[in-house]
């Protein structure tokens, strides 16, 4: 979990403050408080403070364990008078824990002097945790669990950068170094490095070592708290030569090679030689002494060949010790040195404590050089133990911790609750009601057009049509076949034209001279130059209605924004546009895309009474009953109403949950103040809100190491289609940094991990917004037909709820939410909304012909 960037080696980072550590699990449990100072010199000073870990500790149960940890730093605290603060904690947990995190670890399992009950399997940060909010008096923040390896490596880096490993050799033994991320499976990304905690004590549990292990191997482990496990460590570490060199003496004692043959009870005793006992013997330089000494405390009463002997053995023993932990150190540094690939290479750093310090580790050293001559080796004693280490990591995650909370503070405002989309629910109803009432409907923000459909196909439509379909995200021009009766059937073909950028934002006259342009291709490039075919536009913008073909626009929306077009008729522009090309066309219907889209899925499913886009623009359309509509007349049937919802909160009203982003994106739009509910929740502005969260996190120095490139600079870039990528699940980090990339942005894999959350809130927040807006539509649907329950299909077509992984899937979770009472099948929409036009007008198209017999 501990990663190498900026400031994994706390003196690249420009911090300082005061930091707690607890130390547990080696001989001493230590409390440490540790000041880091900035000072341009970076130097950081400890104080520390022992507590005893009796038996009833390190074998009782979990809750007092844990409540003697809180305890003990509670105490250590008040002596410091530290408990008026509040402090981030470090903790040194040397024991092997499962991290997804830094500040979560669960206990795989006890190994050395410890077996607490109902800890294993558990996260020990948690218990932790629970156990210092028991006490009032300290305000303690656990930021960071460490393996006693990686404290070690820490507190070294600090004063050598170039220490990449870490190595204990006391009560147990295990190493920790600096892996290559593309060769860590279990984490995603693949760039930099992080610190992997091997566990080597375990080595031999499957059976590696057995060639090597002797009897007195095998008999120590039986007796040991945790049989079968750790059997590198029970080899190595300090916690069980003592008793190694116990068993060995009795063995030859009773075979009468030593003490005269006589079996003491200190012989018998497990745990009667430790290993200050082996130290000592050994280190006895001049002469016999220190170990008659030590024999003669432990009842043993040798001769000077017994002295000899005892001396060899406890040599013979931390000699294998030294050795075996050589040959693993040089397994380490070889890895070390082919990752780099490098023919020499760096150092490491060690830490030698209990052991007979000065041999041991000349012994421990002579081995490795040996075994990797080509490794030039630097050993450096963690001076402070793992605790110094442990705080700096602390405070790195401190340091990171800050910049969450300012990451949350930018994104919480997108995370609406429940409550708050009922309101929105609620007050999208209200808006609805004021567009259908005569007297509220001209300064009503949801204006509610008639479309002057009335009816969903009956599969009586039949004829050759050709359709327009404009204001999505391409331009496409159609040629619809219908058949009907039996063979009842409906072929199309169609091209995809371009809208230049200044076309679209150019003259009415150029628009719908372009328009008639690609219509004149089309109808050449299907061979069919001439005809005179009945055409039905969608045209995906608010226009107001009198006849089916007749439509003024409103005003543009989206990226249009065409001049001398707005109050004007678009039938007309189009028939005049076609006039000046010298041709002829009969159009019959002008038709927004909603509607299109509820004609198409009605088509084939006749409870479709609701049509909804998701794309570019976001908008509803809905059969409302003509009763209800007071601006048109006759009380009889239904008529498909065009919400253009996208407006709604034009007036304000939902102004409380727009964000400072929000506001930018409308600001710098072609409509500022229009559409705000569409800037909400439409394809067209969703990447424009994530461009504006990252250029704001940059500034704050959270993304792109603060620098603003110049493509984040530029409008636009995060097109639908990138926000679908990244989102999507199914790619690895590494390859949305890739698409990122793509776009101009050189991305961390921090970086990346940041912008796939943005572009989740934004999305998110979209689809729960769209579908409150829909619950009302539902609701409105459910009181109008008067029953319990309402069944009915919505026709659904748009890129963002076509391509995006996880819009479609929020925006119907929460229609389920806000919407109890309706059970609703979502219907998309395959042939886009052409087809729904086609149909149109063969209706239109009939009942005209009726009209005119
Ligand atoms: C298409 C329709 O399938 O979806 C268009 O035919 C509509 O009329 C479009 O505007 C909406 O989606 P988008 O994402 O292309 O705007
Ligand atoms: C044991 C623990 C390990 C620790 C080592 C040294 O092997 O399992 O986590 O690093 O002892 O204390
Ligand atoms: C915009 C238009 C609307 C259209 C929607 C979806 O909101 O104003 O008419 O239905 O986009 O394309």
């Amino acid at each position: 979990v501990v990663r190498e960037g900026p400031g994994l080696w706390p003196s690249h980072g420009t911090w300082k403050g005061d930091f707690l550590a607890v130390d547990l699990g080696g001989s001493q449990f230590r409390a440490h408080q540790v000041k880091v100072f900035a000072d341009g010199k970076q130097s950081s000073q400890l104080e520390s403070k022992v507590y005893p870990t009796p038996k009833e500790v390190t074998e009782g149960n979990g809750a007092e364990l844990f409540d003697y940890i809180a305890d003990c730093l509670s105490d250590f605290m008040e002596t410091k008078n530290l408990k008026h603060k509040k402090l981030p904690l470090g903790f040194t947990f040397s024991f092997p824990c499962k991290q997804t995190k830094l500040e979560e670890g669960v206990l795989l399992a006890w190994t050395k002097h410890f077996k607490v009950r109902g800890v294993q399997d558990t996260d020990v940060v948690s218990s932790l945790r629970r156990a210092l909010q028991k006490h009032k008096d300290i305000d303690v923040d656990v930021l960071a669990l460490v393996n006693d390896t990686v404290g070690t490596m820490m507190t070294c880096g600090y004063d050598d950068q170039r220490c990449e490993v870490g190595l204990i050799i006391g009560t147990g033994t295990n190493a920790c170094y600096m892996e290559e991320m593309r060769h860590i499976s279990l984490v995603e990304g693949d760039e930099g490095r992080m610190c992997i905690n091997t566990e080597w004590g375990a080595f031999g549990d499957d059976g590696a070592l057995d060639d090597l292990r002797t009897e007195f191997d095998r008999e120590l482990d039986l007796g040991s708290l945790n049989p079968g496990k750790q059997l590198f460590e029970k080899m190595i570490s300090s916690l069980y030569l003592g008793e190694l060199v116990r068993l060995i003496l009795l063995k030859m004692t009773k075979e009468g090679l030593l003490f005269n043959g006589k079996v003491s009870t200190s012989l018998l005793t497990k745990g009667k030689i430790e290993m200050k006992h082996v130290s000592a013997m050994e280190k006895d330089k001049e002469g016999l002494s220190n170990t008659k000494e030590i024999l003669t405390d432990l009842n043993l009463f040798p001769s000077e060949e017994d002295c000899v002997a005892v001396q060899h053995v406890c040599t013979i023993v931390s000699f294998r010790s030294a050795n075996l932990c050589a040959a693993a150190l040089a397994a380490i540094l070889t890895r070390l040195r082919e990752n780099k690939k490098l023919q020499g290479c760096r150092q490491a750093c060690e830490r030698l404590r209990k052991l007979s310090a000065c041999r041991y580790a000349g012994r421990l050293h002579k081995a490795v050089r040996r075994l990797v001559p080509t490794c030039d080796v630097r050993f450096v004693l963690s001076a402070g133990g793992s605790g110094r280490g442990a705080a700096l990591v602390t405070a790195v995650a401190h340091r990171l911790a800050a910049q969450r909370r300012r990451l949350h503070a930018a994104l919480s405002p997108f995370l609406l609750p429940l409550a708050v989309l009922r309101d929105v629910r609620d007050s999208m109803r209200a808006e609805l009601e004021y567009g259908l009432k005569r007297e509220t409907q001209g300064k009503a923000t949801v204006k509610m057009l008639p479309t002057y459909v009335c009816g969903t196909p009956d599969g009586t439509e039949k004829g050759k049509f050709l359709a327009l379909d404009l204001g999505g995200t391409n331009f496409r021009v159609l040629l619809v076949k219908i058949k009907s009766g039996r063979r009842r059937s409906v072929q199309m073909y169609n091209k995809i034209f371009a809208i230049p950028l200044e076309i679209m934002q150019g003259t009415g006259e150029e628009l719908f001279d372009h328009i008639v342009q690609c219509i004149a291709d089309f109808l050449e490039y299907m061979g069919i130059k001439g005809a005179r075919l009945p055409l039905g536009f969608t045209f995906s913008f608010p226009c107001r209605q009198a006849s089916i073909d007749k439509g003024t626009l409103v005003g543009w929306t989206k990226g249009f924004k065409a001049t001398d077009c707005e109050g004007e008729d678009v039938v007309d522009m189009l028939r005049e546009a076609i006039r000046r090309r010298n041709f002829d066309l009969d159009i019959v219907a002008v038709v927004n895309d909603t509607v299109g889209t509820m004609m198409t899925c009605g088509y084939e499913d006749p409870n479709c009474e609701i049509g909804l886009i998701a794309g570019t623009g976001s908008n509803v359309c809905y059969m409302e009953d003509m009763k209800n509509i007071e601006i048109v007349e006759g009380n009889e049937g239904k008529m498909c109403i065009n919400t253009e919802w996208g407006a709604f909160g034009d007036n304000g009203c939902i102004d409380h949950i727009r964000t400072k982003y929000d506001r930018e994106v409308d600001e710098g739009s072609l409509n500022p103040g229009k559409q705000r509910y569409e800037k909400m929740t439409s394809g067209m502005y969703l990447g424009e809100i994530v461009r504006q969260i990252l250029i704001d996190l940059t500034k704050q120095g959270l993304l792109f190491r603060g620098q603003i490139s110049e493509s984040l600079r530029k409008r636009g870039i995060f097109e639908t289609k990138f926000l679908s990528q990244i989102e999507s699940d199914r790619l690895a980090l590494l390859q949305v940094r890739r698409v990122l990339r793509q776009l101009g942005l050189d991305s961390t894999c921090d970086d990346s991990i940041i912008v796939k959350e943005v572009c989740g809130v934004v999305s998110t927040r979209a689809a729960r917004l769209c579908g409150a807006g829909l619950a009302a539509v539902l609701e409105k649907k459910r009181e109008n037909r008067g029953v319990e329950r309402l069944q009915i299909t919505v026709g659904v077509d748009g890129t963002l709820y076509k391509l995006h992984p996880h819009f479609s899937r929020v925006l119907q979770e929460t229609v389920k939410e806000l919407a109890p009472q309706c059970d609703v099948t979502f219907m998309l929409s395959e042939d886009g909304s052409g087809k729904g036009a086609a149909l149109i007008t063969a209706v239109a198209k009939r009942l005209h012909n009726v009209g005119q017999k």
